[in-house]
């Protein structure tokens, strides 16, 4: 193994993934750290207190992506980027994004504990609410930085308790703060490489080691809102009935049966439900629900869409129902010249590895629109996440971590 590789510690990485664990831990072992909460702040200052005593500059921007800086020994070079979200879902793993952020930042402290100087800076990122659980849509701080959301907009993201996101995102930068870029989120970079726990069984079934990510597929979400009307639920006929909920049913069955295919590739979830007033004995007069549907080809993402929006026309009489389309992220297709690198990184290691797609979103798919960028998957148990049962071993966060810290001292010397 080369001295950097070697570097990469693997105790250090693990006792740091102990030390987040804490900051919104849930009694079965998870973390529940949604974006822009007190404890989504307490890991960024966690994150910053461990840049400082590194001597790394850190840095925030207008949607609060938090930055970490090691610089390289030419001024003019851009940086190589590499991180991932701190943000989890509220029944969320110690793992998912965490990873990313913290194999990041080991390979920054592996380039420092090695010496070795690069020409361009390495930039490690915990981008701003990457899951989408709180506020809509995910992947936002990644997605402003590319210039592919508005700022304007994503600021004025409410929650589902009526939390603006500009005052949620204004509590947290208190509460942690860095030094505020000047200007608009984004700037020039010229790689980035991001690492994460696989998230799926392939890996861990296969008995493999490193995940070679060739892309991410394609994610579309929706909301559904069905409109009735209240009235007594001990009084009121059948025939009299705008159940609102009722209604949302029947387009949800409907709409789980159009997306069963064969061959088990199109993603269909319902995560959200909501039925107002909320109250026992009144029938419901609102409904509303969440859709989040994925595919690997775009063209079949547009297909169903069309068929959701049929079916929501068709089966809410008589309540009234309309579909709004919240996201569209198209599939991302790595660039080969970092799917290669990564692949060859690997096995210059001596670590078993293979190509595959990545069934989860992650914020290098809007990254990928700016320059050239890749991922790397390690396993997690039972290939379970979003579950705050989600695991994965010390040894292979460290073997990813080795992988990445050579990949980016490569690109860094480009
Ligand atoms: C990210 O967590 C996703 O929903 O894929
Ligand atoms: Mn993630
Ligand atoms: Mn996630």
């Amino acid at each position: 193994m080369s001295a950097l590789a070697n570097a990469v510690r693997e105790d250090r990485l693990w006792q740091r993934h102990a030390d987040m664990a804490k900051l919104g831990a849930t009694p079965r072992g998870g973390v529940n750290r949604q974006a822009l909460s007190p404890e989504d702040a307490a890991a960024r200052n966690q994150l910053a207190a461990w840049a400082r005593a590194r001597g790394f500059a850190i840095s925030t921007d207008a949607i609060g992506n938090l930055f970490v800086r090691r610089e390289g020994s030419d001024p003019a070079a851009r940086p190589v980027l590499s991180g991932s979200h701190m943000d989890s879902q509220p029944t969320g793993g110690r793992f998912d994004g965490m990873y990313g952020v913290l194999a990041a930042f080991e390979a920054l402290e592996a380039l420092e504990d090695a010496g070795v100087r690069t020409r361009r800076p390495v930039v490690a990122v915990a981008w701003t609410n990457e899951e989408g659980s709180r506020f809509q849509p995910g992947a936002m701080g990644s997605a402003v930085f590319a210039g592919h959301y508005g700022l304007d907009d994503m600021l004025a993201a409410r929650d589902w308790k009526g939390v603006k996101l500009a005052d949620a995102l204004a509590e947290t930068l208190g509460a942690a703060p860095a030094p505020m870029r000047a200007g608009k989120p984004g700037f020039a970079l010229d790689y980035y490489v991001e690492a994460h726990i696989e998230q799926g069984p392939r890996l861990e079934n296969a008995g493999t080691t490193i995940g070679v990510v060739t892309g991410i597929q394609g994610s579309r979400r929706y909301i559904v809102e069905t409109d009735g009307e209240e009235a007594h639920a001990g009084t009121t006929p059948r025939a009299a009935r705008k159940d609102a909920f009722a209604a949302a049913t029947r387009i949800a069955a409907a709409m789980y049966e159009a997306t069963t295919d064969a061959d088990d590739t199109l993603r269909f979830t319902i995560g959200r439900v909501e039925v107002h007033p909320g109250s026992p004995n009144t029938v419901p007069g609102k409904a509303t629900f969440t859709i989040d549907m994925r595919h690997p080809q775009d063209a079949v993402l547009e297909a169903h869409e069309k068929i959701l929006r049929d079916i929501v026309a068709s089966r809410a009489a008589p309540c009234s129902a309309k579909i709004e389309r919240v996201t569209a992220v198209a599939p991302t297709d790595f660039d080969p010249r970092i799917i290669d690198l990564v692949r060859d990184t690997a096995g210059g290691l001596g670590l078993s590895h293979m190509d595959m797609p990545s069934g989860a979103g992650h914020d290098a798919m809007h990254i990928a629109k700016l320059c050239p960028a890749g991922m790397i998957f390690v396993p997690c148990e039972r290939g379970i996440s979003h579950n705050e049962i989600e695991n994965a071993t010390p040894a292979d966060l460290a073997a990813g971590t080795r992988v990445l810290v050579e990949v980016l001292a490569e690109l860094a010397n480009r």
